[in-house]
């Protein structure tokens, strides 16, 4: 035993071999040596072994090789030529995307400190007015896909007349507000109904679906904790699950396992969900529906998955919000999804999209408050006093909540029954138009059956027929992996198409063919980041 210590760990020891009390220290010493090792190793294969059920041998070779053309691509990006050129690019880029953004008109005042004296009422109005009135996509055509929700320009009157009642209220402070208290556990009593929640079902309101999704991680991963010990947790989402899924996994220390879809029905594939659990897993999530397809995923088949294993299931109903549970009394078909499937813990809704409640407003719902309380932040000892609060935000606007319980209680089920039935059957005659006189270039992904349709092409560009609409004034959301668009609901795709089909390949690409091109088709992504984030520096530019 005591011939394996290296020699410099004896000098340091400064240990003798004659002596008996050494020989025990040296005993003890390699005892826990073997044992931090075989800990190690345990550790290390037992990974090993959950990467290689989860992905397969193949899986794992094919993410091994990504990997390594990733890196090699890195690292050419860093050679001494490459790295000068690519920097310049970016700079260019970058300058374009600011001289595209950021407004530069003489005729508008700019403010880069307080002024002196602050202006009179009428000076802001004309300014505000100004700024209101700045070139931009028309989005109450309607023609912007995914921007604006709106029901309407009566509810929007409506909206800020109830929310200026509510403008200085606070719900951090329950006592000084309570109309505002009785509001917001009315909203998530509306909603946790909506979604057939059993009784002792629970919910908070947050500022959008982002909070929502960060709250629904923040409670599984707390649970796990708390009553199994992990430490290491990991959420399994569908590859189509929303980006704030990733957001949570970033912020809180979770891994997130991407599963693939199924490729007829673009559906995520169970099999594959069902290989990727185990004693981890914190949370396994479904939409309904995704934002890039519009899909609702195989939610019972999830259920039934989470309650074998006594998994957390999220369903991502942000976008259905208060279309899909209305799908039916609108006439439309329908598949299971809220809490009448037992697996199913939490659900995510936004009233700020199909809800058309003002924007900075989401709920998130749980089948019972146990698990709600354990995305409660609590603090006893701060000099501040005893702190409390239900999820991120500390004060929280009142006049919001205001505004998406006049939107609630105005619409009704009767009023969302309707707007999920013109929404829906819009989104169906696109889906028929595309399929009936496009098919020979367009294709649509799946089966959508609620308001968002994304298509595809095997024979043109796809992100060049979005460039075309742009032109037209259409705002389409452009997706990847596989390269495709998807809209809300229109028709005006006709002529994009037939111009996209008669210039030809080789033709000069827009904005979203060139960015999409490029993130297509670089292994490794890093520039398409650095763009990303001089993006979002761009828009802090005052
Ligand atoms: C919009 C959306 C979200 C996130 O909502 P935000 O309000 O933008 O934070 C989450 N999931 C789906 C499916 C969505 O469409
Ligand atoms: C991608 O490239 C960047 C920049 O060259 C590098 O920092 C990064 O490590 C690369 N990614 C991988 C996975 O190697
Ligand atoms: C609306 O937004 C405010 C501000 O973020 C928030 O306090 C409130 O909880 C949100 N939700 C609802 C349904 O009012
Ligand atoms: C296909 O195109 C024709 C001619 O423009 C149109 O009348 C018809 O309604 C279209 N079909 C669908 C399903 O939209």
């Amino acid at each position: 035993m005591s011939s394996h210590i290296p020699i410099s760990l004896r000098d340091t020891f400064n240990i003798q071999k004659k002596n008996p009390r050494n020989q025990a220290l040296l005993f003890n010493l390699g005892v826990i040596r073997n044992i931090v090792f075989i800990y190690f190793v345990l550790r290390w294969s037992s990974k090993a072994a959950r990467q290689l059920r989860g992905y397969g041998l193949l899986g794992t070779l094919v993410a091994f090789y990504d990997y390594l053309r990733s890196a090699a691509y890195g690292i050419i990006l860093q050679a001494p030529g490459v790295k000068g050129k690519v920097k310049a690019q970016l700079d260019d880029a970058t300058a374009k995307l600011e001289d595209k953004m950021v407004v530069r008109d003489p005729n508008l005042a700019r403010y880069l400190a307080l002024p002196k004296n602050g202006l009179t009422p009428e000076k802001i109005k004309e300014e505000l007015e100004k700024l209101a009135q700045l070139k931009h996509a028309d989005w109450e055509g309607g023609q912007v896909s995914g921007a604006v929700y709106h029901g309407g320009s009566d509810l929007l009157d409506l909206q800020t007349d109830c929310m200026r009642m509510f403008s200085v209220s606070n719900p951090l402070h329950p006592d000084v507000f309570p109309g505002v208290r009785k509001m917001e556990a009315e909203v998530v009593a509306m909603i946790l109904s909506m979604f057939n929640a059993p009784p002792g079902g629970a919910g908070v309101t947050t500022s959008g679906g982002t909070e929502s999704i960060l709250m629904a991680c923040l409670s599984a991963r707390n649970k796990a904790y708390v009553e199994k010990g992990v430490t290491e947790p990991e959420i399994i989402i569908p590859k189509t699950a929303h980006a704030a899924f990733d957001k949570a996994g970033y912020y809180f220390k979770i891994k997130v396992h991407h599963v693939e879809l199924d490729p007829v029905t673009y559906k995520v594939d169970l099999k594959r969900v069902a290989r990727l659990i185990n004693y981890n897993t914190i949370m396994l999530v479904g939409s309904a529906p995704n934002f890039p397809h519009g899909i609702i995923d195989d939610i019972q088949g999830l259920s039934r998955l989470a309650l074998r294993k006594k998994i957390p299931l999220h369903v991502d109903a942000c976008l259905g919000s208060f279309i899909v549970p209305f799908l039916e009394k609108a006439g439309f078909k329908s598949e299971p999804f809220d809490f009448r499937l037992k697996g199913v813990t939490s659900i995510s809704c936004d009233t700020h999209k199909y809800g058309f409640a003002p924007k900075g407003n989401s709920t998130l719902v749980y089948r019972n408050s146990q698990l709600r309380a354990y995305q409660y932040y609590v603090n006893t000892h701060w000099t501040g006093g005893i702190y409390a609060s239900p999820n991120l935000a500390g004060s929280r606007p009142g006049a919001l909540i205001a505004g998406c319980y006049a939107s609630l209680i105005s619409m009704g089920e009767s009023g969302y029954t309707s707007s999920a039935h013109s929404i829906v059957s819009c989104a169906q005659r696109l889906v028929a138009g595309i399929r009936e006189n496009f098919s020979e270039n367009l294709y649509v992904i799946g089966e959508p059956l609620v308001s968002v349709v994304a298509f595809s092409s095997k024979t043109i560009d796809i992100y060049d027929v979005a460039d075309e609409m742009s032109k037209l004034g259409w705002h389409l959301s452009a997706l990847q992996d596989p390269p495709a668009v998807h809209m809300a609901c229109t028709t005006l795709t006709v002529k994009s198409v037939i111009k996209v089909k008669a210039r030809g390949k080789g033709a000069a690409k827009g904005d979203t063919a060139a960015l999409y091109g490029v993130a297509g088709s670089v292994p490794n992504r890093s520039v398409v980041g650095s763009l990303a984030t001089a993006f979002i520096d761009t828009l802090f530019k005052a």
